[in-house]
């Protein structure tokens, strides 16, 4: 804390060490996915052990007929005194032995396992921290050290513990869906799909419910997988919240979760209620094969800002943000518009501006209450009095090599990603609300003629009612 700054609220401290307890009907619930053969010597880890929650539900169903033994990482000194004591209680009511290291899980994981001594687990439960970790932080450096390039806590910690189970162990983990897709997540999902067999994944289909009180914003599933095991088909299951009323699970092959030959190894989670049009051969374009790039906007406004105009004048060109964009289509300049509807044509913000045209943009940024997540319009440059245009950074574009593409293909595109069956496939690999670049390079596409057949209907119509539009890309 730095000199006359005021201490941490409860709240900002929890924050700040990752620590969202596991309520305890979720706990249980994670417990119930391990197997546990008879007679078998078990070894338990919870890394980032809190206040034991994990362990105790996981011990609770555990019988005398296996032999226990619980090791509980927690390096935070507020909490530790009531792990001892909620160890201590669960070591007199049960045979358990259980062990508190009390210390930096990744600094002992990482030495265990460069050093290849120390114990190995049969089992590992988790509801690990969730916190960025710099590129030149020293957890990053410990990480890479045993060869895993992430950006989070949360995967580190999985990607260890992992690392620490014995062939055949299981983990079961509570962790954000963030690490499914995505860029930066692509080591991480490498190094534990070459480890590991996923046999489990539950999802809460409604954000917040998981931890109600702690207000996480993070969308969180709970994942098991099986050191060295064959991967088979996948138990998809979802329940609106950690009371498992309405628990519904579905087997899926894995071929459906990552699919064969992605090279971002994204994992899809196909809930029972998804529309699985976007898997037919004919959906299977990429855009590449559509001779199509997408980008975000690039203009970023505050680095720009002594070039943002409220209002069009003379040397300025229209500046293009979501909010320009409506059921209606576009609609600019935007009287009393909060965010300026002009930049500045010079040599220097030229680089950062496309030649007006036709292309089609979805949005970033949706509320969790938007119907869509994917939610794309039509950059008609009828609209737009001018050569150049910017494209503000909370659009993604579609583009041609940064020029214009045919105004059917624009609304072919448009039209296309704004059909359910696209939004629903795009939520089972992506749990937040943000719309990215990356994401839309990984989606599947039909082909450049359906899309041009697609846009010389969707073109003619001002409004298109959503119905409409599922039905015909249905019939694509
Ligand atoms: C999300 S909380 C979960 C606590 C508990 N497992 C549960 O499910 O209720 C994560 C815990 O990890 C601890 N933690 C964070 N970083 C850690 C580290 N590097 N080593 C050990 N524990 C850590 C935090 O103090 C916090 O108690």
């Amino acid at each position: 804390m730095s000199p006359g700054a005021a201490p941490a609220t409860p709240r900002q401290r929890k924050s700040q060490l990752g620590q969202f307890m596991t309520p305890p009907s979720v706990a249980e619930f994670m417990a119930s996915l391990f197997s546990l053969p008879d007679g078998a010597a078990i070894r338990i880890l919870d890394a980032g052990a809190g206040q034991g929650a994990l362990t105790a539900s996981f011990i609770e169903r555990t019988n005398s007929r296996h032999r226990m033994r619980a090791t509980a990482f927690e390096f935070d000194e507020q909490i530790l005194a009531e792990l001892r004591t909620n160890l201590a209680d669960i070591r007199t009511r049960t045979c358990a032995e259980c062990e508190l290291v009390e210390g930096d899980f990744i600094e002992h994981a990482v030495n265990r396992i460069c050093l290849g001594k120390g114990e190995r687990y049969t089992h590992a439960i988790l509801n690990p921290p969730y916190k960025k970790i710099g590129s030149d932080s020293r957890h990053r450096g410990l990480l890479r050290a045993v060869g895993l390039e992430t950006v989070n806590l949360y995967t580190g910690f999985v990607g260890l513990a992992l690392e620490l189970l014995e062939r055949g162990g299981e983990l079961v983990a509570i962790i954000p869906r963030s690490f499914c897709n995505g860029p930066y997540y692509q080591p991480f999902r490498r190094f534990v799909l070459r480890r590991a067999a996923i046999r489990h994944i539950h999802l809460f289909d409604a954000r917040n419910k998981a931890f109600k009180e702690d207000g996480v914003l993070q969308e969180n599933i709970i994942i098991k997988m099986v050191r060295g095991g064959e991967q088979g088909a996948v138990t998809v299951s979802t329940s609106t919240d950690g009371r498992f009323a309405d628990y519904e699970a579905i087997q899926r092959d894995f071929a459906r979760i990552v699919f064969p030959g992605d090279p971002d190894q994204f994992i899809h989670i196909p809930t029972g209620d998804d529309d699985q049009i976007l898997e037919r051969a004919s959906f299977g374009h990429s855009l590449a094969d559509l001779g199509l790039t997408v980008s975000t906007g690039p203009v970023v406004d505050f680095r720009l800002r002594d070039d943002l105009r409220a209002d069009p004048e003379r040397g300025t060109v229209p500046l293009l943000y979501p909010g320009h964009f409506s059921t209606g289509g576009l609609q600019w300049p935007k009287q009393g518009f909060k965010k300026p509807n002009a930049i500045r044509e010079t040599p220097a913000t030229r680089t950062w501006l496309y030649p007006n045209g036709f292309y089609a943009v979805v949005r970033r940024f949706s509320s969790k209450e938007e119907r869509r997540r994917i939610v794309a319009n039509v950059i008609d440059p009828a609209r737009l009095p001018s050569g150049m245009i910017g494209i503000e950074n909370h659009l993604n574009v579609f583009h041609a090599k940064r020029q214009p593409i045919p105004e059917v293909l624009a609304h072919g595109l448009a039209c296309y990603l704004n059909a359910t069956a696209v939004d629903t496939y795009f939520r089972r690999f992506n749990g937040h609300t943000q719309v990215n670049a990356t994401d839309l390079r990984a989606m599947r596409y039909p082909s450049r003629e359906a899309l041009i057949a697609l846009g010389q209907w969707a073109k003619d119509h001002a409004v298109i009612a959503q119905d409409e539009i599922d039905a015909r890309v249905h019939s694509l």
